[in-house]
């Protein structure tokens, strides 16, 4: 019963998994235990798909044909920070000035490196929530080394909210015709920090990571200022014309009135308004 219950749930999982792929993915087929563990990770929502990481021909039916050298296929991986690294290089470069790559302790732990916090095919979105029991899997008598973490992570997320405050009132002051060039500009410089801030977590330097949070909060600051003294200027315009809003509509509304009055009372055709309903 149980069994069977199982059974069918893994194929709703496999199911939905595959039609979500679009794309011919035939890895997925013969590897069922794989894709159970990667099905739900963040590079399966990003479409990283088995033959980006592995190389090798996703197309083919045949293992032979799917798995060979000439495709780039590679089987294992000796080296995660190169394997990884080639798609997250800023992380990987940061990674390597950090406490876990250089001062990492040998006699202790055999190595220590991307997937031993990431796994390789379960990599989960980061949350709050991983990152306590990440780090505190290792760590766990040093709340110090916790809250290092937390405060990059908070940094890489206060960051992207701030951009997105940004985005909504850059689009907003656009779509009323102001051309925000400046205030363009100085969103993009603030992504940059955002972009070279994420990475730089992996370095862990103390120092660093303060001296990235002033100068984001600062410059975030600045454009979100320029923006909304923009907003203000706009609105208070608006409040300004309001009298002669107002005006322009009584003299519309009196407008209409005399030349209703004067359509009643003027004949159409030689005939009088009157004269015409009634013969309809
Ligand atoms: C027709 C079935 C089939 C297809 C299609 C297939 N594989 Fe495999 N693959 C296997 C089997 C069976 C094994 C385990 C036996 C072995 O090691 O040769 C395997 C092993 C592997 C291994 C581990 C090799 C090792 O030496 O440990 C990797 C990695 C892998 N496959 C990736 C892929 C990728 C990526 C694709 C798509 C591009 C793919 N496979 C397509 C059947 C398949
Ligand atoms: C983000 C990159 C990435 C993706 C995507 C990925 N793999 Fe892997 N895979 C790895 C790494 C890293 C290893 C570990 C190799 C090692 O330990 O030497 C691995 C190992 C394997 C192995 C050997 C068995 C094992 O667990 O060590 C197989 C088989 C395999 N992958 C198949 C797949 C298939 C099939 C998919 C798609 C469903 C896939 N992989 C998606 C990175 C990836
Ligand atoms: C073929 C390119 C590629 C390879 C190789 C690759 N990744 Fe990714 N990875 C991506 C993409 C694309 C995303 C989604 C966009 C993003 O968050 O950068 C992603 C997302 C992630 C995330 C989620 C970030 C978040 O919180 O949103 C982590 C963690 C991650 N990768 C770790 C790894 C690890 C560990 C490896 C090696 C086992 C690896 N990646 C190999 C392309 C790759
Ligand atoms: C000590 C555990 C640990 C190790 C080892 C580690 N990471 Fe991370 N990783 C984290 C934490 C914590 C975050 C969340 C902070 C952040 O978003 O920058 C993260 C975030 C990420 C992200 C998403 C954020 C971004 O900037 O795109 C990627 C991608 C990533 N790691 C890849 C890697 C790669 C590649 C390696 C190996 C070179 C690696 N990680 C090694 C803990 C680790
Ligand atoms: C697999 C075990 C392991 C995990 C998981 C781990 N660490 Fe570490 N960490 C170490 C080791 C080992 C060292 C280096 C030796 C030491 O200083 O004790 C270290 C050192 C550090 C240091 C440097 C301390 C100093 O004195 O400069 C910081 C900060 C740190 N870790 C933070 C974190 C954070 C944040 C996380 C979660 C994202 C984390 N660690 C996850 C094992 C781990």
């Amino acid at each position: 019963m149980r069994l069977t219950r199982i059974a069918v749930l893994m194929l709703l999982v496999h199911a939905h998994a595959r039609a979500e792929t679009g794309a011919a993915n035939e890895c997925e087929k013969c590897h069922e235990l794989e894709l159970q563990a990667y099905a739900r990770s963040a590079h399966r929502i990003a479409r990283t798909l088995c033959h980006d990481c592995h190389g090798g021909n996703p197309a083919a039916l045949r293992k032979e044909d799917a798995h060979r050298a000439e495709d780039g296929f590679v089987a294992r991986c000796d080296d995660p920070i190169a394997f990884c690294g080639r798609c997250h290089e800023g992380v990987a470069e940061h990674y390597q000035r950090g406490p876990h790559y250089d001062r990492f302790d040998a006699r202790v732990f055999d190595v220590m490196t991307c997937t031993t916090c990431h796994h390789y095919h379960d990599v989960e979105e980061v949350s709050e929530v991983w990152l306590k029991v990440n780090c505190e899997s290792c760590h766990r008598v040093e709340p110090g080394r916790l809250a290092a973490g937390l405060r990059f992570f908070e940094l890489v997320r206060l960051g992207r909210a701030k951009i997105s405050a940004l985005e909504s009132s850059e689009a907003w002051l656009r779509s009323r015709g102001f051309a925000c060039v400046t205030e363009r500009d100085q969103a993009q410089t603030v992504r940059g920090l955002v972009e070279a801030i994420g990475p730089l977590s992996h370095a862990l330097k103390e120092e660093e990571c303060r001296k990235a949070e002033g100068e984001l909060a600062e410059l975030a600051g600045k454009t979100l200022d320029l923006l909304e003294e923009k907003e203000r200027a706009y609105q208070g315009a608006l409040v300004a014309l309001l009298p002669a809003w107002l005006l322009a509509a009584w003299a519309a509304v009196a407008l209409l009135r005399t030349a209703r009055q004067y359509s009643l009372s003027t004949p159409k055709n030689g005939c009088s308004y009157a004269e015409n309903t009634d013969e309809s």
